[in-house]
């Protein structure tokens, strides 16, 4: 013991901490969120969410260029279409919202992945993820759509559907439409562990999805619940989930190890709008260092287990990376 073991000795300076450091982000693990919005000629950045964006599909194509010239691997996209209804018909609509962004993003960067959403939430005037009975949300009719949606995706390119709406059977319903459709190749990556989370605030309005009574407790799992992680987890890979997520990310850092722990997937952790817009928000104020707080957070997401990280900050993490881990 001390004086002969002194851990400080590995901390001494930059290049033995490069040596002895044991998790590292890099370009790889990111996949930025994209919003694609109705209409022509917009690009509004989201007042919550400084440096974000909705575009319409025509003023797509440099945002992607910026994105596949940077390196980040995959993106993941919502949808703001122009109208709704009660069963969110817009979410499978061929020509809707999501599948015409898909196809631009696949004509100007055929290489950058493209994960679509799959939820209804967008598309529905309830705002709710599923469709409604008597003022709850359904299940079973539920997954039809939900399958509709994930093949109108993979018709449209998409190479990875990833569903969010926390309907049980979706991901075996989605995997058994994907390949009736002839797309055995579509991957799924599913919300397996999504929390009814406060952090999703900034998202709503970016997103156009708030509910518009009521929230999403009957559906989105308890907070306080770990163990239910891990069953969540277990049902998705057993219908055929190739990518599971824990979102959101900081606040649920311990169920993601345990969930990592236990599944032999690769593991994604999406940290969520509000987890964002705080760091924003706070640097802003002049109260922390934006470019360490970041990645310090996105190094603990990885650290905590996450192989995939969906983050706001993918664009500035890629550059700030390139200037060197933090250090
Ligand atoms: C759709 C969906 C939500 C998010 C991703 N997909 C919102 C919700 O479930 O209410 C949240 C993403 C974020 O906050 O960044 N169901």
């Amino acid at each position: 013991m001390f004086p002969i073991i002194r851990p400080r000795r590995l901390r001494q300076n930059a290049n033995l901490r490069r040596l002895v450091r044991e998790t590292r982000v890099s370009v790889d693990d990111l996949v930025y969120p994209l919003f694609v919005t109705h209409g022509s000629g917009s690009v509004c950045e989201i007042g919550a969410m400084p440096g974000n964006c909705q575009w319409s599909v025509d003023r797509l194509q440099p945002e992607i260029e910026e994105i596949a010239a940077l390196g980040i691997p995959a993106v993941l996209l919502f949808g703001i279409p122009e109208s709704k209804d009660e069963v969110g018909s817009g979410a499978y609509d061929p020509d809707g919202i999501v599948q015409r962004a898909v196809r631009e993003i696949k004509r100007v960067a055929p290489e950058l992945l493209v994960i679509t959403d799959v939820c209804l939430c967008e598309y529905t005037s309830h705002g709710h993820c599923g469709v409604l009975e008597e003022g709850c949300v359904c299940n079973d009719p539920t997954l039809e759509l939900l399958t509709r949606t994930a093949v109108s995706h993979a018709d449209a390119g998409a190479d990875i559907v990833a569903p969010s709406d926390m309907m049980d059977g979706r991901v075996a319903a989605i995997r058994e439409g994907l390949d009736g459709a002839g797309h055995a190749d579509t991957v799924i990556m599913s919300y397996a562990v999504k929390y009814a989370s406060a952090f999703y605030g900034p998202f709503r309005e970016a997103a156009g999805s708030a509910p518009q009574f009521g929230d999403r407790r009957a559906y989105q799992m308890d907070p306080p619940n770990v163990r239910e992680a891990l069953r969540e987890a277990r049902l998705d890979i057993e219908e055929g989930a190739d990518i599971i997520m824990v979102k959101p990310a900081l606040a649920y850092l311990d169920v993601l190890t345990k969930v990592a722990a236990e599944c032999p997937v690769p593991m994604a952790a999406y940290n969520v709008s509000g987890e964002f817009s705080m760091v924003k928000a706070a640097a802003k104020a002049g109260w922390i260092d934006e470019r360490r707080v970041a990645l310090e957070i996105l190094t603990a997401i990885k650290r905590a287990g996450a192989d995939i990280i969906i983050t706001y900050h993918a664009k500035e993490a890629v550059r700030w990376l390139a200037e060197g881990n933090g250090d």
